[in-house]
């Protein structure tokens, strides 16, 4: 084979052939820069063999239509690498380059040559074992659209990454085990793909994981409770199949973001979850069929801002301890089965700016909760309040009263287990602390 021929299996056709066709001459481009610039793909046109169709600009004209390369590992042995840390991972991105299947944003056209801190949607660091050396610390696909059969071989080989990323694209497969080794990891988003299988039970042995985002995939199987032990801050587990028993003892937590909406419950609301989940500010719970009564001890909850927990089978009285919650924004209670009166010590609440009740049995609301009803914050319709418009039909309120219904602990209803909250003077309904 000629040299010429070689480098046309090594390299793509193209560049090579719109170099002959140009015809140009060499011109005073240092090979360095157009490395960096055009990279392996346009060796062809910058290489000992070839020096007399050295220019950049021209050579570098064909990329805005590149196809996926094929990974080069006979060119890589003659890269230099800036670290040896990025010549480790450097045939790993480019096996995984070669099984993206689509790319309709053109990523993958950066993933060549040496310097790999110059490929979209990787970012280089010092790794935290050793200061002066440069490694893969971070990846950032968000949004790219890249369609690949799998994580596996690529995530699980990139010993320093720290931060992964890689929310809206289309890559499908399971979760390996062999992450739980990237000692770094402390970020992981893979939200909005179509990851499938178990829950990753890798992340229950990675201690210093801090994010895990996985909502909006196809993932299935029971959530295992250790996940609600872990060191975490955000735990977005909404939109997929999981099933989910929370379970009732698990100490204090760090959350400070959990969504579990869109998933199976298995099992009650536990009391002590609340306590545990104390420094939450988002508790996503909708769609999820929750069943029994709403434990007090969700007045716990006192950094909450929006509590979502609609579509359910929620049963019981509202308790009175949701008026601890001073920050709340939002609250939804739509569509469960919760009757008896709305809170007025609920609808004092300062910050309030929704609470939907609707599609419940709720038969009283007070003046606090009719001035709300008037400023369009809360939502009581369909429910069997007698004065109201837009109720339920009586029979379909006879016939939901005509099972009686209990809940544990009654009296806890009426606790309020803060000193503070707001016009707790002007509210006549009050009843003592038990
Ligand atoms: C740290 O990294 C630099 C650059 O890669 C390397 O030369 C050096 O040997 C490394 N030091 C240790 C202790 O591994
Ligand atoms: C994701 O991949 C599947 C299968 O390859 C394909 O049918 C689908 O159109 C892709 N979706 C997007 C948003 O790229
Ligand atoms: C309140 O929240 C519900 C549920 O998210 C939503 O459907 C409704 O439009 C909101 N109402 C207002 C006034 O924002």
């Amino acid at each position: 084979m000629s040299n010429i021929s070689k480098i046309v299996a090594l390299s793509s056709v193209y560049i090579l052939v719109a170099c002959l066709i140009l015809n140009i001459t060499a011109q005073d481009s240092s090979r360095e820069a157009l490395e960096i610039e055009i990279g392996v793909g346009s060796k062809g046109c910058n290489n000992e063999h070839h020096n007399t169709l050295q220019s950049t600009l021209h050579c570098a004209l064909p990329r805005t239509n590149m196809p996926t390369l094929p990974p080069l590992p006979s060119l890589a042995e003659v890269l230099v690498f800036a670290d040896q840390r990025l010549a480790v991972v450097y045939p790993v991105i480019q096996k995984f380059k070669s099984i993206i299947t689509s790319d309709p944003l053109g990523i993958t056209k950066t993933w060549v040559g040496s310097d790999i801190c110059k490929y979209k949607g990787f970012y280089c660091d010092n790794p935290p074992d050793n200061a002066s050396a440069i490694a893969v610390a971070s990846i950032d696909f968000n949004g790219f659209q890249l369609s690949a059969p799998s994580l596996d071989g690529f995530l699980d080989q990139l010993p320093d990454i720290a931060l992964f990323h890689a929310n809206s694209n289309n890559f499908t497969g399971t979760l390996s085990e062999k992450i739980a080794k990237l000692r770094y990891l402390y970020e992981l988003d893979i939200s909005n793909n179509q990851f499938s299988g178990p829950f990753p039970a890798a992340v229950l042995a990675m201690s210093g994981l801090t994010f895990l985002d996985i909502r909006f995939n196809f993932f299935t199987g029971l959530v295992p409770a250790q996940i609600f032990t872990q060191n975490l801050d955000a735990l977005f587990i909404n939109n997929n199949n999981f099933m989910i028993q929370l379970p009732d003892n698990i100490g204090n937590t760090h959350f400070l973001y959990l969504t579990l909406a869109n998933n199976k419950f298995i099992g009650p609301l536990p009391r002590n979850i609340f306590r545990a989940f104390s420094n939450l500010a988002e508790v996503l719970l909708l769609n999820d069929q929750l069943i029994g009564c709403i434990p007090y001890e969700i007045g716990l909850l006192k950094e909450a801002v929006v509590i979502d927990a609609s579509n359910n089978q929620l049963t019981g009285h509202l308790p009175f301890s949701l008026a601890c919650l001073k920050n709340l924004e939002q609250l939804n209670f739509a569509n469960n089965l919760l009757f008896g009166m709305v809170p007025e010590v609920l609808c004092g609440l300062e910050n309030l700016v929704n609470l939907s009740l609707s599609d419940n049995y709720f038969m009283h609301v007070g003046p606090f909760c009719r001035v709300l009803i008037e400023k369009g914050v809360l939502d009581v319709r369909n429910n069997c309040i007698p004065d109201l418009p837009f109720q339920r039909p009586v029979m379909e309120c006879a016939n939901f009263f005509a099972h009686p219904r209990f809940c544990p602990r009654m009296w806890s209803y009426n606790y309020i287990p803060c000193s503070h909250f707001p016009h707790s003077s002007s509210i006549p309904e009050m009843a003592p602390s038990p």
